[in-house]
């Protein structure tokens, strides 16, 4: 590939015991790119480039305090320079090379070999990085891995030969072969030194990664100019199926402030760099029944590299966050540079968006925080997600509600819907139908009906407008139904037939 020497600029991390330092990497290459074609590493395949298969699948670490920070990612739609000043694993870089111990397999490849876990074998060099990542965060730190962590851990990884049993074997199996750890005192050494370089050089524009709140806003209002990224599980796609190019950059991922999870009284602050993976676990500690929510959000690697700004600055209609955040009365604070001051202004989550993936951000803004009130006693909330499969799909339709009732009448509710309208938003009407009701079957058939007129929803591939709507105000009577305590509603034991009919398009 041809390289605009204005779009390069160096790239370092640390691999294989040393500094990679790459002089002039293109701006706009994946990670992938990198690995495939510059450094030849081809252990590391390319499947779909899209964020779903996970055949691109490398472990990335970050210094978090005295220890390292492992998360498997999809290499296939990350930018190379977001790896700037971590720690790189791919296939290739598990078993020993040199030595007597060289012909040594490292433990997941040898549980995945143990278990018959690979026939064709093109999905394997992704199966057995999230495994290593499974492996660092877990198995070396002493904690074991149920097969429900070994099933979260490969909600990324497609195999299409093998069939997924012997691999979920593997994940458990390889805990009990002899403990292989990485060196970490040398990586977090490498890390600083890397860091230590990267002080010391001058300003690139192509690609900007600050690492404060203060550069990151200068940044912004000197470069308004400037694609932003996050985690890059929306852009990347933009790179790699709608061949964009970016002339500027500016990834917001190392920046400090924004990667913090504060706890206050009353709300949980979540900086927008924040993981979907963190930002995820901070809500269900409030609020555990979000947990198979969150656990239906794209596959892991997907939600280990995005983050929860990405997802609300996105504003897709069937993004999942918004609706739920809606629900739970979320606001999103957005920071400027205003001459030598930091200017914010914060507002509900729903008046962000003004049209399709259109919001109120000025071109020199991010958006900085998102503001989720605390859980209360007296609320009953729920969120449901509906797709065409159960796990590492986007929504047709998402409902959530939270209410609370007080003398058995509804004392207030929130509802955000997706799917339903050209941006994700807030049921006013059907909250209206509720509020001073009494909690009863009557008031909800009615609060159904006028879900079921309050947005005009479209037909796509997804799922025809009927079928949403229909679907939309039945989550309603599911609600219901659950805060009765009759009902523990798994949506794989509904019958979907008869809405499956009207979702085929
Ligand atoms: C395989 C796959 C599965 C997915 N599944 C789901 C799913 O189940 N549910 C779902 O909702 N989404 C899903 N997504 C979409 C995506 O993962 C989410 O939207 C994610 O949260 C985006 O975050 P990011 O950090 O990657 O954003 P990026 O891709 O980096 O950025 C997205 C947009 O947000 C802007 N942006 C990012 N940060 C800021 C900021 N701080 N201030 C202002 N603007 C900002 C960027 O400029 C860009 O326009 C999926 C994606 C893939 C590839
Ligand atoms: S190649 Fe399919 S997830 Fe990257
Ligand atoms: S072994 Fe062939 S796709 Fe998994």
């Amino acid at each position: 590939m041809s390289t605009n020497p204005m779009n390069t600029k160096p790239l370092r991390f640390f691999r294989r015991g040393e500094i990679v330092s790459l002089p002039a990497v293109d701006t706009n290459r994946t990670l992938l790119e990198v690995l495939r074609e510059d450094l030849h590493s081809c252990g590391t395949k390319e499947g779909c480039g899209e964020g779903d298969c996970g055949a691109c699948t490398v472990v990335v670490a970050e210094a978090n305090g005295a220890e390292l920070k492992y998360s498997a990612i999809n290499s296939c739609i990350r930018l190379a320079h977001s790896i700037d000043g971590m720690a790189l694993w791919t296939v290739e870089d598990l078993a020993p090379t040199l030595g007597a111990a060289a012909s040594k397999l490292h433990p997941t490849q040898q549980a995945m070999v143990d278990c018959h876990g690979s026939q064709c074998g093109f999905c394997t060099p992704g199966f057995v990085m999230s495994l290593f990542g499974q492996y660092q965060s877990k198995t070396c730190k002493g904690q074991a891995i149920s097969r429900a962590d070994a099933q979260a851990a490969l909600s990324g990884n497609l195999c299409r030969c093998t069939g997924y049993r012997p691999i979920l074997d593997a994940a458990e199996a390889m805990q009990a072969l002899p403990l292989q750890t990485v060196d970490e005192a040398n990586v977090l050494s490498k890390l600083e030194q890397i860091s230590d370089i990267r002080r010391g050089l001058e300003a690139n524009f192509a690609y900007m990664l600050p690492v404060n709140l203060a550069e990151l806003l200068a940044n912004r209002a000197a470069h308004p100019d400037a694609q932003l990224v996050a985690g890059c599980t929306d852009v990347g796609l933009w790179v790699t199926k709608m061949h964009m190019q970016f002339a500027k950059v500016l990834d917001v991922t190392q920046v400090a402030e924004l990667r913090r999870v504060e706890h206050y009284p009353q709300h949980i602050a979540i900086g927008a760099a924040v993981t979907l993976t963190d930002a995820f676990a901070a809500l269900v500690t409030d609020r555990p029944q979000l947990a198979e929510f969150a656990h239906r959000f794209a596959g892991l690697p997907v939600r280990n590299s995005g983050t929860l700004g990405g997802n609300v600055a996105n504003g897709s209609p069937i993004g999942d966050s918004m609706p739920l955040l809606i629900a739970l009365g979320a606001s999103v604070v957005l920071m400027r540079q205003s001459g030598r001051r930091i200017a914010h202004r914060e507002l509900p989550l729903e008046d962000l968006y003004t049209g399709y993936r259109k919001n109120v951000m000025a071109a020199d803004e991010v958006l900085a925080w998102i503001k989720v009130p605390k859980a209360t006693e007296a609320e009953f909330s729920r969120v449901y997600k509906i797709s065409k499969r159960f796990e590492d799909d986007i929504s047709a339709v998402c409902l959530a509600v939270n209410v609370q009732i007080a003398n058995g009448r509804v004392r207030s509710a929130s509802i955000g819907a997706g799917g339903v309208a050209a941006t994700p938003v807030r049921a006013r009407k059907t909250e209206a139908a509720l509020v001073g009701q009494p909690w009863t079957q009557d008031t909800i058939r009615q609060a159904m009906q006028t879900l079921r007129g309050e947005f005009t929803p479209i037909s796509d591939m997804r799922a025809t407008a009927g079928y949403r709507s229909t679907v939309l105000s039945n989550l309603l009577q599911r609600f219901w139904l659950e805060s009765q305590g009759t009902v523990q509603t798994d949506v794989r034991s509904l019958d979907l037939d008869a809405a499956a009919q009207e979702m085929a398009v």
